[in-house]
């Protein structure tokens, strides 16, 4: 099945359409979601079976500042993809946040769980789920949460193991925050099975992340744990830190609808060794 990625040069995308393989990734430079033309333009002349839309601006303290540019990325392209993908009868996956959520539940979030998000992040990131599943209903909203990669976020300086391994080296024990949990998620395991749902016609919102629940302090621990660093780590309260944006303090989600993918850790893992081997002189 043609598969097509736009937002290819991010975390995600980048995975996505490495496994797709050649041509298959378009980038923010090459196609902007939020330009109707452009969009159309790709989906008319390569008529593409499925379109993974990767796209997003996911600085979530900026975006407390800057929210025209957060619902144009995040809720106004998807619209224009969604509309485009109908008209062209292409089936398009999305995806979207945890941040949807407020994390006041004592439980993982299932696809049935009521939204209610606290940052314009996770509202234009709503907004957009919203208006893809207006537009096309048998499109495919898979939302996950804290994701990492071989390529990291730009916009976020890098995925959050990488960070981590570089402030690691200035002696300090590092704060990182413990009261927010997340299911730390490997774009390499999750791309295969977005992949998988994708080809597989399931429709409307599913959560796919990896198993398991953990602190931001905790995933750290597990980065350095993995380089054998011996840095400490101290938990801080999200108080104390004191970022902009508002975030859940269970951000954990989990799935009523697929098989769980493999725990956290193991994904953590197998980012390590890709990287070791990338970085190996
Ligand atoms: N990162 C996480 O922890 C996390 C957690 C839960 C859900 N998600 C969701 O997962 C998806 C993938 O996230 P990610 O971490 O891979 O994001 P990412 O690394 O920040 O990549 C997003 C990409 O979107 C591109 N982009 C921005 N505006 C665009 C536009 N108008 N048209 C086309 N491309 C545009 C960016 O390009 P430029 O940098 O060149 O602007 C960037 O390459 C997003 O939907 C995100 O909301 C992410």
């Amino acid at each position: 099945m043609r598969a097509i990625v736009l937002g290819a040069g991010g975390q995600l995308g980048s995975e996505l359409a490495r496994v797709l393989g050649q041509g298959s990734g378009f980038t923010h430079d090459q196609v902007s979601v939020v330009d109707p033309d452009a969009v159309d333009a790709i989906l008319s002349s390569l008529r593409p079976a499925l379109v993974f839309n990767c796209a997003a601006y996911n600085a979530v303290d900026r975006a407390e500042s800057e929210k025209d540019l957060a619902f144009a990325v995040n809720a106004e392209g998807p619209s224009n993809l969604a509309r485009a993908c109908a008209r062209h009868h292409i089936r398009l996956v999305h995806f979207s946040t945890n941040f949807v959520f407020d994390g006041t539940l004592d439980r993982p979030y299932v696809e049935s769980d009521e939204p209610a998000p606290l940052s314009v992040y996770g509202a234009s990131k709503l907004a957009g789920e919203q208006r893809v599943l207006d537009a096309q209903p048998a499109a495919l909203v898979i939302r996950t949460s804290a994701l990492f990669g071989d390529k990291g976020s730009a916009i976020k300086g890098g995925s959050f193991p990488d960070r981590i391994l570089s402030r690691a080296g200035g002696g300090e024990p590092l704060r990182v925050v413990a009261d927010q949990k997340v299911n730390p998620t490997y774009v390499g395991e999750l791309a295969p099975v977005a992949l998988e749902l994708g080809e597989s016609g399931l429709e409307g919102l599913v959560h796919i992340v990896a198993a398991g629940c953990a602190g931001w302090d905790e995933l750290a621990r597990a980065v350095l744990a993995e380089f054998h660093i011996a840095t400490g780590v101290e938990g801080v309260s999200s108080a104390e830190l004191g970022a902009p944006a508002p975030r859940p303090p269970n951000g954990c989600l989990a799935s009523a609808r697929v098989a769980p993918m493999g725990p956290w850790r193991e994904g953590l893992h197998d980012w390590a060794v890709r990287r070791a081997a990338a970085t190996r002189p």
